[in-house]
């Protein structure tokens, strides 16, 4: 058992789901993990350990923001000894080239967190997602025809933030979509040599105003999940073992 998380060693799989609802982890454990178990329930921040195409994977939901979420995915990584987690969530669009109900594969993360700053001191960061988690989830989008976009992420501290400046500022060199943790936890992966990545699928539009309607945000969810879950499978086949 951790302080957060009230599994025995070896109930959790190598390799994590990551949603901010504990919610949608019991969703995805219901949905597409076989014989599924749930190892937590420590705060309700539901854990549940299955199996997909063979390979042993957990959804753990994590809560919403940095702070929260490093809780998780430090116990997860430094007392589970999970190698790869895959954040699941939502995120804001930046950037007209991106569309609601796409999904984000965050290649870096920028943030106005001051989490990093105790680490990092002066030098800045530079938060990246693992590259074969990456290039695995983009290879499962393209072949299954799924809408996968790859690019910068914001991971904002602030969910309603008065400064809108920042994140046409972000947007203007590139920053494809806002959210609250892949910044957190690509620090974290980095920290202790494992491998993370966050997919996102757009629930709203920051500059068009377009929303997303919950039977929409369902079935894009689950397309995210398709994706993520096939790099997971990927990974166990394929990685280097890392
Ligand atoms: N900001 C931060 N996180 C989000 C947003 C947003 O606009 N939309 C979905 N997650």
């Amino acid at each position: 058992m951790s302080t957060h998380i009230g599994a025995e060693s070896g109930q959790i799989a190598p390799y994590v789901l990551l949603p901010g609802d504990p919610y949608r982890a019991r969703w995805i454990a219901e949905t597409f993990l076989e014989d599924p178990q749930q190892y937590n329930d420590v705060r309700g921040m539901l854990g549940y350990t299955g199996t997909y195409k063979g390979v042993r994977i957990s959804a753990q939901g994590s809560g919403m923001g940095q702070p929260s979420m490093a809780i998780y995915a430090q116990e997860l990584f430094e007392q589970y000894d999970v190698q790869a987690i895959v954040r699941v969530g939502t995120c804001g669009a930046l950037d007209e080239r991106v569309k609601v109900r796409d999904v984000i594969l965050g290649m870096a993360a920028s943030t106005d967190s001051a989490m990093n700053r105790p680490r990092f001191g002066d030098v800045t960061f530079a938060p990246a997602a693992d590259f074969d988690l990456l290039r695995y989830c983009y290879e499962a989008a393209q072949e299954k025809l799924l809408p996968a976009v790859v690019g910068g992420l914001f991971s904002s501290d602030q969910f309603y933030n008065p400064n809108t400046e920042i994140s046409a500022t972000l947007a203007r060199y590139g920053v494809l979509g806002v959210e609250m943790e892949a910044a957190a936890l690509y620090t974290l992966a980095a920290q202790f040599s494992r491998r993370a990545l966050a997919v996102c699928t757009v629930s709203d539009h920051l500059i068009t105003g377009e929303e997303t309607t919950a039977a929409e945000r369902q079935e894009t969810f689950d397309d995210m999940m398709v994706m993520a879950l096939d790099a997971i499978v990927r990974l166990d086949r394929e990685g280097d073992g890392r």
